[in-house]
């Protein structure tokens, strides 16, 4: 689950690692996406000054701006090590997670420009309301179906390669970079996106599971797969390294057969 950063976080110690190795920190520049619904105003964008290291990640800016500068500032994170999903942020336009974005990766020559992804509805500074998105990963039934029951004491078996058809789309963290860095959930939210379309590739060649078919015909609606348009960006913005496109492709290609194997 994750957290909404509080005010009451504590502030960044003397003696981290990159103070301990005696390297000096260096001023970046983040410009924030900002967004108060009680404010009355339009989204603006904020520029604060940080002092950091070429080891630390975004969201350690974001920390330091918050505690130090300005408790207002709201943003998700929990697990702070790419594992929770909750953080996903366009980061100089590119859909990233904070915790794996290093300062050193970026150019700070120039201000780091900091904004909620894109296609779901603002609630605050970089947070949105995610219940779009897991509504069309509930819709296409992520769990495995199975009527049938193994014999007591026995497993659901399978082999290596059965395991390895699907094994990389187990990695998905429902983070929503991909869904939201498609210009076609941009245009109509409506369509599944890619997070939903990988969830269902995650059990739809899953050997041991019953459920394909309801799922290909769920996924073969006019707001399902046929709405990708193959621009990849969905790949590049995945933090995992799925190949997303692949996975919607290999959905298309089963329900064009009637194939899952
Ligand atoms: S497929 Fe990748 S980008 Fe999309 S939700 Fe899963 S982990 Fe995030
Ligand atoms: S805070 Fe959990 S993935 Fe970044």
């Amino acid at each position: 689950m994750s957290a909404t950063a509080t005010a009451e976080s504590p502030s960044t110690s003397p003696g981290t690692p990159a103070e301990e190795a005696g390297l000096k920190p260096f001023n970046v520049t983040l410009l924030l996406r900002r967004y108060d619904p009680e404010s009355g105003r339009e989204a603006y964008w904020e520029d604060f000054d940080v002092d950091m290291y070429p080891t630390d990640r975004i969201l350690d800016a974001l920390h330091k701006i918050k505690w130090d500068q300005d408790g207002t500032l709201s943003f998700r994170r929990s697990c702070a090590h790419g594992i929770c999903g909750s953080d996903a942020m366009r980061i100089n336009g590119r859909n990233r997670l904070a915790c794996k974005t290093l300062i050193k990766d970026l150019d700070i020559t120039k201000p780091i420009y900091v904004e909620a992804i894109k296609g779901l509805p603002l609630e605050k500074d970089l947070i949105v309301d995610m219940e779009p998105f897991f509504a069309a990963y509930r819709a296409v039934n992520p769990f495995l179906v199975a009527g049938s029951t193994p014999e007591p004491g026995k497993e659901r078996l399978q082999t290596i390669e059965d395991r390895e058809r699907f094994d990389d789309t187990t990695k998905c963290i429902l983070c929503a970079a991909c869904t939201t860095s498609c210009p076609v959930f941009w245009t109509d939210g409506q369509y599944f996106g890619p997070a939903a379309i990988v969830n269902a590739h995650r059990f739809i060649f899953d050997s041991r599971d019953e459920g394909a078919d309801v799922r290909l015909d769920i996924l073969n609606d006019k707001e399902g797969v046929w709405r990708c348009r193959t621009t990849f960006n969905c790949t590049v913005a995945c933090p995992r390294g799925i190949q997303v496109t692949k996975a919607i492709a290999e959905v298309k290609a089963a329900i064009r057969s009637g194939k899952t194997s």
